[in-house]
């Protein structure tokens, strides 16, 4: 029988879990969700089944109740919304929007603010609308850097990886002719689940990491345990896997990015658990060949 382990910290992290009860509690057919309320499917689906609305142009939206996702949108976009007479279901987790006032803050001050992170994600885009859109956006740690004049302040994308995060912030001090200031805005819940996938990664001879294709910390998990781990799968659901690539291996690590859901989680355990049952094995190769 496969041996079959779950990272110590996997899937939904406090902000995510909070959105998603936060959504489902005003949904319904009268309700809009801007763009995915988190990365992940099976979330969105749920909300879409009660009648909720996915949309990504707000032009047409007035006197409605719009939820905001969890990453956070443009500060314009909340701005238009809420002059159009909308109401506003606030799903932004409350680390980014703490990253919103220290970036606001320092703005004002006169720091120029330095993001760690991908300028198309939507937190970022978030984050640097907080000052007015003037960020340096810098995407990858080794990146030639072109500092802007004057005192500074970095901040990260919450679900960035920790080393890459110092190795920039040692490469912009060394610059630096002014004052850097510094602020660890990763969250932990990042860190623990990176953290946990690295140490079952080392144990295993297999991955499977489940979450949202365009999960940003869901990727990361699968980068980390790619470091430990020659064979990683990235899949958003048990049922979209070929068990076959599996054979081969005695001991499967399983884990989940942020923003998957339990049901998932428990779904994938349960059948990698059968998976060394012929029977099951039977079953579950017949399920695949009906779809
Ligand atoms: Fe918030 Fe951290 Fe989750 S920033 S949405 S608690 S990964």
């Amino acid at each position: 029988k496969i041996e079959v382990k779950l990272a110590k910290c996997a899937g939904f992290c406090g902000g995510v879990k909070r959105a998603v009860i936060l959504a489902n509690k005003s949904a319904d057919s009268g309700v809009y969700c801007l763009g995915d309320l988190v990365h992940n499917s099976v979330v969105m689906n749920e909300l879409l089944d009660k009648g909720v609305k996915k949309i990504y142009d707000i032009e047409n939206i007035k006197n409605s109740k719009v939820i905001i996702r969890s990453h956070g949108v443009h500060r314009e976009i909340i701005k238009q919304l809420e002059e159009n007479n909308n109401e506003i279901v606030d799903c932004v987790c409350k680390k980014v929007s703490t990253i919103y006032d220290i970036v606001n803050e320092n703005y004002r001050e006169g720091y120029n603010i330095i993001i760690f992170g991908d300028k198309n994600h939507p937190e970022v885009i978030a984050i640097n609308s907080h000052c007015d859109d003037s960020a340096l956006i810098i995407g990858d740690e080794n990146e030639p850097l072109n500092l802007p004049e004057g005192k500074l302040i970095i901040v990260s994308q919450t679900t960035n990886n920790e080393e890459k995060y110092k190795k920039l912030i040692n490469r912009i001090k060394d610059i630096s002719k002014d004052e850097v200031l510094v602020y660890n805005t990763i969250c932990s819940a990042t860190k623990n689940r990176q953290q946990s996938a690295s140490e079952l990664a080392k144990e295993v001879d297999a991955m499977i990491v489940l979450g949202g294709k365009n999960s940003s910390n869901t990727k990361k998990l699968f980068e980390v345990s790619k470091k430990y781990c020659e064979n990683v799968y990235l899949i958003e659901s048990i049922k979209d896997f070929n068990y076959n690539i599996l054979k081969k291996f005695n001991k499967i690590g399983i884990t989940a990015g942020a923003s998957t859901p339990d049901s998932v989680i428990k779904e994938a355990v349960s059948s990698m658990e059968n998976f060394g049952n012929n029977e099951m094995m039977e079953a579950i190769e017949n399920t695949f060949k009906k779809v």
